[in-house]
């Protein structure tokens, strides 16, 4: 009676984990389904804001003081659409509906299109955007989309945590069995204790809360999702003068069937993705 009494009693408490686990997993799928939805819903809106602020600020019946305030009006519309874009982005991450479109390319793509899309940005703080790439090929497996978002992230980060006039590097190189993509900047830089949290979502340090109130705090969590997606790692670290390395490995292709032209040429992320 013993044996039988411990015997049910251990499969209804398994069946009560289950089901608790039922619930969550039903909560969480609920939880990222309201986020995307909420998420979609605020795009339209913001859309309308940023094209009003963007109109307006371009007219010619403005004075000095109402374009400035026009100016930060799209600004923030701005900020506000790359916070609903990261949202969405993680939600779709979380619903499990993330895919990697893997194919054969040359990753020196990735770093042009990157740069290219944030040269502006860079521009707008006199910042120093220096680019180098190897001369031959650096041909890896990869989806071109995810690997952009992933420099775009980097650099954008290094864009705005720098402060004006500073200059950063964005350096691709290949190693051993990795391709290397590296950022470093002249910026404010991370604290050795914050170095392992920059990757929880919605981690912002103090420091860079301060320089930017804005922000979601999303972009390295989406970077590690996709940077996984790759069998590959990524980290940050103080560099040695001031100012912070960026730095994600992945995996090199080996062998001769790697050596096959460079990946379609790419549309960039509709500047979704970066924070
Ligand atoms: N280049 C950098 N220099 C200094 N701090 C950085 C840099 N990149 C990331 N961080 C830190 O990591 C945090 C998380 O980055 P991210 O997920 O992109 O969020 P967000 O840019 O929205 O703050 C930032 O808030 C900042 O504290
Ligand atoms: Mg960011």
């Amino acid at each position: 009676v013993l044996i039988i009494g411990v015997f049910l009693l251990g499969s209804v408490t398994k069946e009560v984990r289950i089901q608790k686990e039922l619930a969550k997993l039903t909560l969480d799928k609920a939880k990222s389904e309201f986020v995307t939805i909420a998420a979609h819903q605020l795009r339209t809106p913001l859309s309308a804001v940023r094209w009003s602020f963007g109109l307006l600020r371009t007219g010619s019946s403005l004075d000095n003081n109402d374009r400035d305030i026009a100016s930060k009006g799209a600004q923030a519309a701005d900020n506000m659409m790359y916070i609903v874009n990261d949202l969405l982005n993680v939600a779709r991450m979380e619903h499990g509906t993330i895919q990697f479109d893997m194919a054969d390319g040359d990753l020196r793509d990735v770093v042009r299109i990157a740069t290219d899309v944030l040269n502006e940005a860079a521009k707008k703080k006199s910042i120093s955007l220096r680019v180098s790439v190897p001369d031959t090929p650096v041909m890896t497996r990869f989806d071109q989309d995810k690997m952009v978002m992933v420099a775009e992230n980097l650099v954008d980060n290094a864009i705005k945590y720098t402060p004006q006039g500073g200059s950063i590097a964005v350096e691709l190189s290949t190693g051993e069995a990795t391709a290397r993509l590296r950022v470093t900047d002249t910026g404010i830089g991370i604290s050795r204790g914050d170095s392992a949290r920059l990757f929880e979502r919605f981690f912002r340090s103090d420091r860079a809360k301060r320089m930017l109130p804005d922000g979601s705090g999303l972009g390295l969590y989406i970077v590690k999702t996709m940077v996984d997606g790759h069998k590959g790692t990524v980290r940050l670290e103080p560099a040695p003068q001031s100012g912070t390395i960026a730095t994600v490995e992945i995996p090199l292709v080996h062998g001769p069937s790697s050596v096959s032209g460079t990946a379609v040429s790419g549309s960039s992320p509709q500047g979704i993705l970066r924070t």
